[in-house]
């Protein structure tokens, strides 16, 4: 079909097709005809009316993919799609491991689903221990191993500390740990799912200085260098002595404001690894000594500017709008 454009095919269709077209008349005359000469007649007209609309359909289709053709100017500005990027805790991850690294850690990553023994028992946390129900653990519904017991989901990081001793054998070790970590707890200030950094430092003569001297350098650079940290003492089955360590509030510089009401924020926590954790992971404590240490990685993001939440769940809720800002 020849017509140049939609104009001349409606003219065509309505010369052939319309109510007063071609082939309408025609079939007006069929009436006149023998039985025989209509039938075949008839259906002669049939096969054409439904060749026409065939060829009128094709011939549109053509017209239109020619006028887009046509429209196409390289010209004008192109869309430019929109771009996604890491996810605020990915990003977080990042710049940790990046701190740590620059000065000598290694960046390793241990299980998310592990034995019993890696998360409780080498920590010296025996069985039936009550200290183990502050972890508020999910089991997996797995048979039981007999020399490491029943596997979870890891609670806390910490399972990387037997894991690197018995990876390396020998110090000196620096391990930056970072995983996931679930807990039976759901919350404004608890996630199921969160993510924890685990350091590890085992050698000759390490000491609660190098343990503080760790921190403060992590704190000024992550938030700043006019943010300070405080060691409290706490208890952990796994270190001796242990600590629970603080960040001046990047807000208020210590003074108290209604982030975080008395001047600091909790992110974790630290101490002298145990003897007995030093033992289970095959290194002779009266050579060695070290410090661990284990913090939330959605706590410690939460604590910079711009970043706050009334509910730390919103980081994992998937709504764009919030998600966008970083
Ligand atoms: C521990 O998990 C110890 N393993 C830390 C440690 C490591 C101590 C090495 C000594 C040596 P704790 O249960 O306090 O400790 O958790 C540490 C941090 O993980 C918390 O301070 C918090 O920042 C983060 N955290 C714990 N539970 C959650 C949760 N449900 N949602 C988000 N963050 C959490």
């Amino acid at each position: 079909m020849s017509a140049e454009n939609a104009e001349e095919l409606e003219n065509i269709r309505v010369s052939y097709l319309g109510r007063k077209g071609q082939i309408n008349r025609l079939t007006e005359e069929l009436k006149n005809k023998e039985t025989e000469e209509r039938k075949i007649v008839g259906r002669l007209l049939n096969d054409t009316k439904q060749a026409l609309e065939d060829a009128l359909t094709t011939r549109g289709q053509e017209l239109t993919n020619s006028k887009r053709q046509e429209w196409f100017d390289p010209t004008v500005p192109g869309f430019v799609p929109e771009r996604g990027h890491l996810h605020l805790i990915t990003q977080a991850i990042q710049e940790i491991s990046g701190i740590f690294e620059k000065i000598g850690f290694t960046r390793v990553r241990y299980p998310e689903v592990d034995w019993d023994w890696f998360a409780f028992e080498s920590l010296n946390m025996p069985k039936e221990h009550a200290a183990r129900d502050e972890w508020e653990t999910f089991f997996v519904d797995q048979p039981e191993n007999a020399k490491y017991g029943k596997m979870v989901l890891t609670p806390h990081t910490s399972n990387g500390q037997p894991r690197e001793m018995m990876r390396l054998k020998k110090p000196p070790i620096r391990m930056i740990n970072i995983a996931k970590c679930y807990r039976r707890q759901s919350d404004v200030t608890h996630n199921p799912m969160f993510h924890q950094f685990e350091g590890l430092v085992i050698d000759r003569g390490i000491n609660i200085t190098h343990l503080k001297g760790t921190i403060d350098h992590f704190a000024k650079q992550f938030y700043g260098p006019k943010v300070v940290s405080r060691i409290r003492p706490f208890h952990f089955m796994f270190t001796e002595p242990s600590f629970e360590v603080d960040f001046s509030c990047i807000h208020c510089s210590g003074i108290g404001c209604r982030f975080c009401k008395s001047g600091w924020h909790e992110v974790g926590g630290a101490g002298m690894v145990h003897p007995n954790v030093l033992k289970a992971g095959g290194i002779d404590p009266n050579e060695y000594s070290g410090f661990a240490f284990g913090w939330g990685v959605e706590r410690a993001q939460l604590l910079k500017p711009g970043i706050e939440l009334d509910d730390i769940r919103t980081m994992y809720s998937s709504d764009i709008r919030y998600l966008r800002q970083f």
